[in-house]
């Protein structure tokens, strides 16, 4: 379970404008549809398919496992989320299973936010910090290496045939966690 943290992250619009009152929490069954409206709504969504029941199914496990952090506006809106699994990563490192903002809410520095969250909890865990993104997305790649990920190794098929999966990694100082073991 991750721990959460109630905190509240100003984002800026468009040239400074707009001021974003934002605040991450643990998501519940009450933002299933808005998840599942972020995620369907990409090319994430749309190659990696799965009917509605499922993906209800997966979410709502996400929430009570505590993995999955919600982005919400002043007016409780959900905009986006962040599935963080603490030990997801070979037993012993964090990974980043999964975000997505609403399409419309995207390039407003929200999903920068939520990766400033899944260091904060990360961190305080490991000292390596892992998340895949697939060959056909070309955005997202660069918002990672924007903020500090560094591409490791390429996974081909891994969860569909003809699709590979870059590993990306954001190394902490060594102060940020004891050792991990193997
Ligand atoms: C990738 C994603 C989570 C980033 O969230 P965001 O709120 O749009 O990101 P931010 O506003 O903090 O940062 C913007 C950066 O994200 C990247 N980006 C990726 N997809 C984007 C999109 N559709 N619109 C705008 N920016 C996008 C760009 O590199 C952009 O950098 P720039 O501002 O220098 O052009 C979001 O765009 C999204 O939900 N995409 C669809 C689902 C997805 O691909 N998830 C990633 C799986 S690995």
């Amino acid at each position: 379970m991750v721990k959460s943290v109630d905190e509240i992250i100003f984002c800026f619009g468009e040239l400074g404008a707009n001021i974003l009152e934002l605040r991450i929490l643990p998501g519940t069954v009450e933002h299933l549809s808005d998840c599942i409206e972020a995620l369907r709504n990409s090319e994430l969504g749309e190659v990696y398919y799965h009917p509605e029941d499922e993906l209800r199914v997966g979410f709502t496990e996400g929430f009570s496992k505590g993995e999955i952090f919600v982005a919400l506006d002043e007016g409780n809106n959900c905009l986006g989320y962040i599935w963080i699994a603490l030990s997801g990563a070979f037993y012993g490192f964090p990974y980043c299973r999964n975000i997505a903002i609403k399409k419309n809410w995207r390039g407003r520095g929200i999903g920068s936010a939520l990766l400033r969250y899944y260091e904060k909890v990360g961190f305080e865990n490991s000292n390596r910090l892992f998340i895949l993104v697939s060959d056909f997305n070309h955005d997202a790649p660069k918002l990672y290496e924007r903020l500090g990920y560094e591409h490791v190794g390429v996974i081909p098929n891994l969860f569909k045939m003809g699709v590979s999966e870059n590993i990306l990694v954001k190394f902490g100082s060594e102060d940020d966690i004891a050792e991990t073991t193997g």
